[in-house]
């Protein structure tokens, strides 16, 4: 749908989409619109098809059926790597870090994946990319981790510099995976409020799969909860958390 001024009024649209495995059918009839700048929760039990969605959105996976459709533009099925140079990166569930690079080295693979081949030798950074580099390893708390080997980070940081390495891709469209998932308490609510910032701050829209209600609370914005592969609901925390077929469904009762 276009808005008044030509500019289509979602960022992104998933229209009927559906994805089976052999037998089971992982994704079911769904629908879902994001806003342009919008910050969405996406909640749902084990195996409700969250993580599908995320791999039919950039393309790891091909839809058995449905459209997918960015900024008015249908994508569905479109190689990953064309889907990444519109602006759609996501982090995975578990983190993909090089153990054996420097926090820092790891935050330079982004700017290497958008350099022309002819210059793919060239070793030295810019002094507008280190800037950027430290700018974005402040923003996720890792500034004083710039030399340490990505290995020796704790799990925790390692999702930190996971979401960097998304930031320094220059996303449109952030799909961040559980990206609380092994966390504290502590270090949950700072992915909170970093995500938090980063849809503030930036001109990107942000959707994250979380299993922590407390993250979903904290972030405090609208709530997709997924069930057996089709949307179940959405709302607010609040009208999430008084469903009550939404607690029956994370105890397995709702029939
Ligand atoms: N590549 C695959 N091959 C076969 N089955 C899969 C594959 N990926 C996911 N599934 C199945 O699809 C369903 C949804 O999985 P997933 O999207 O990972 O759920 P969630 O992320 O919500 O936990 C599960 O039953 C899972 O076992
Ligand atoms: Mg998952």
């Amino acid at each position: 749908m276009l808005a008044g001024d030509g500019k289509p009024k979602h960022i992104l649209e998933v229209n009927g989409l559906r994805k089976t495995f052999g037998g089971l059918t992982a994704v079911e009839n769904l629908d879902l619109r994001l806003e342009y700048g919008e910050l969405r929760c996406i909640i749902g039990p084990n195996g409700c098809g969250k993580t599908t969605l995320f791999n039919l959105i950039t393309g790891n996976l091909k839809p058995t059926a449905g459209r997918v459709i960015f900024e008015g533009r249908e994508i569905t099925a479109w190689p990953v790597p064309e889907i990444s140079r519109l602006g759609i990166y996501r982090k995975f569930q578990v983190p993909s870090v090089f153990e054996g690079l420097t926090v820092y080295e790891n935050m330079r693979i982004p700017y290497f994946a958008r350099m022309k081949p002819s210059i793919l030798g060239r070793s030295s950074v810019s002094r507008n990319e280190h800037q950027e580099i430290m700018e974005l390893l402040e923003r996720v708390n890792l500034a004083g981790q710039a030399g340490e080997l990505a290995g020796n980070l704790a799990h925790g940081q390692k999702q930190w510099l996971e979401i960097g390495m998304v930031l320094a891709s220059r996303p449109r469209l952030m799909l961040l995976d559980e990206p609380t998932a092994g966390m504290t308490i502590a270090e949950t609510k700072i992915t909170a409020d970093l995500v938090q910032e980063i849809s503030e701050s930036s001109n990107i829209s942000v959707m994250v799969i979380e299993h922590d209600l407390g993250f979903v609370k904290e972030v405090a914005r609208k709530i997709t909860v997924m069930y057996k592969g089709s949307i179940f609901r959405e709302g607010t925390y609040e009208e999430i958390q008084a469903d009550k077929d939404i607690h029956d469904i994370y105890l397995g009762r709702h029939r």
